[in-house]
């Protein structure tokens, strides 16, 4: 098979490579900083292709995916994102828009340019890294929430737009994995999740071909009550919990 997979330098996206490339696949990654990739990574994958590549440039996206493909490719996981950082009250807008320019104009350049190449082919598969984070509005968290509600409901609509070309469509929720993005992180971080163990969870959800995966069971099944709960409930206990985040940025 032929894997791409965007922001695999570091985390979940550079595990689930390592899940792909063990399997005996052919990967490609990209992230804007490669040197982030572990020193012996690429030696030891000789089938890893990896490109300097930020996710916000479409046209960029598009050159790259293609060179890679040479007109095939099997799986696309649109899995670069960011989170801000510690939780506070005020929003900060420089932050924000850049979560959101990341994290949801970031997956829409790599479907479209995964699209490309397999709507010709006339199979595909296109994933997204959501987050459980999209399935309510966390305090302290308005543009990373916004940034993956956003994502869940893109490829709900996508998974039934494209059936009919044959393109399977996944978004993918973790709960709390632990990589740099969460390492950053200043509060508890229940059924926290080690990257690899996420990485084989994942790959084994979307081989099912799964539209939507929420893990680990624990946190979807909180999920689940939380997102059906009366919103004046959510936020009276979600206001309860979280009266200390800072008032600062
Ligand atoms: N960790 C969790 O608990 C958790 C939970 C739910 C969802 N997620 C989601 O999972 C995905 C991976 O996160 P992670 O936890 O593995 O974080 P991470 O270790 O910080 O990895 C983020 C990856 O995205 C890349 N990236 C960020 N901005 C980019 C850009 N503009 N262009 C290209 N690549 C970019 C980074 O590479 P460079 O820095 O080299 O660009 C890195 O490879 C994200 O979408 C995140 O929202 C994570």
């Amino acid at each position: 098979m032929k894997v791409f997979i965007t922001g695999g330098t570091t985390g979940i996206g550079l595990a689930l490579a390592k899940e792909y490339l063990e399997s005996g696949h052919t990967v490609g990654i990209c992230g804007r900083d490669l040197s982030k990739l572990p020193a012996d990574f690429t030696n030891k994958y000789p089938a890893l292709k990896s490109y300097a590549v930020d996710v916000t440039d479409r046209e960029l996206v598009k050159k790259t995916v293609h060179d890679f493909a040479q007109g095939e490719l099997d799986l696309l996981i649109a899995n670069a994102g960011r989170s801000v950082g510690s939780k506070t009250k005020k929003p900060d807008f420089d932050a924000s828009r850049d979560v959101l320019n990341i994290n949801i104009f970031g997956v829409l350049n790599s479907f479209e340019a995964a699209l490309d190449i397999m709507l010709e082919k006339g199979k595909g598969h296109i994933v997204a890294v959501g987050s459980v984070a999209g399935m309510v509005g966390l305090p302290g968290a308005s543009s990373y929430s916004a940034s993956k509600a956003a994502v869940i409901k893109l490829c709900e609509s996508y998974s039934l737009d494209l059936k009919k070309w044959n393109i399977d469509v996944s978004c993918v929720c973790p709960g709390f994995i632990d990589t740099p993005l969460t390492r950053k992180n200043d509060h508890s971080m229940p059924w926290l999740m080690e990257a690899d163990r996420a990485a084989k969870m994942i790959k084994k959800a979307l081989e099912s071909k799964k539209s939507l995966y929420v893990f680990p069971w624990q946190m979807r099944s909180v999920m689940f009550i939380l997102e059906r709960l009366p919103r004046f409930l959510y936020r009276k206990m979600m206001g309860m919990k979280f009266a200390n985040y800072s008032k600062d940025i």
